[in-house]
């Protein structure tokens, strides 16, 4: 069992005391990475000024732990691009049977992605990746959000 409740409270105390957003999304995935076990924790930033992909806004690859993972992932594609278009959380069991999954990684059965939102618009996600399939629960769930929530305090 994680202890969603005491990393929350770790993360808030990072906030507190810093608002650089590269060392402690950094320290946020490296957290959550030994808690899980998981293959890949990391988070992808809404770019607002992006020049590479013409139409102004996509993800770009954030402060993440793992293997190495794709740089930039357009709005609505892969389960990424979903969740940031739907502003909502995004549970895959099994990511061979999500339509547009973005495989960074052969290794990856199952994820979740949060979104962090400022003001009703997203600025980030959270990116979590297993090797077991269907390996999060509604409690992984609730804890991420309650995360995720806390995290977007960064972008004030
Ligand atoms: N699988 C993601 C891409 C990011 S990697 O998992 C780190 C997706 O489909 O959006």
């Amino acid at each position: 069992m994680i202890d969603y409740e005491l990393i929350n409270k770790q993360v808030e105390a990072f906030i507190e005391v810093d608002d650089n957003l590269i060392g402690i999304l950094g320290n946020v995935s490296a957290i959550l990475k030994e808690a899980g076990g998981w293959h890949w924790v990391g988070f992808y930033l809404v770019d607002s000024n992006s020049q590479k992909c013409g139409k102004g806004e996509e993800l770009l690859l954030g402060p993440f732990q793992g293997p190495p993972a794709c740089l930039r992932i357009k709005y609505g594609k892969g389960v990424c691009g979903t969740a940031w278009k739907m502003n909502e959380t995004l549970v895959v069991p099994d990511v061979d049977a999500f339509p547009g999954h973005i495989a960074c990684s052969s290794l990856s059965r199952s994820e979740v992605v949060v979104p962090i939102n400022e003001k009703g618009k997203v600025v980030a996600v959270l990116d979590i990746d297993s090797k077991d399939l269907d390996d999060f629960s509604k409690e992984d769930v609730e804890g991420l959000e309650m995360i995720c929530a806390s995290l977007a305090a960064l972008w004030r």
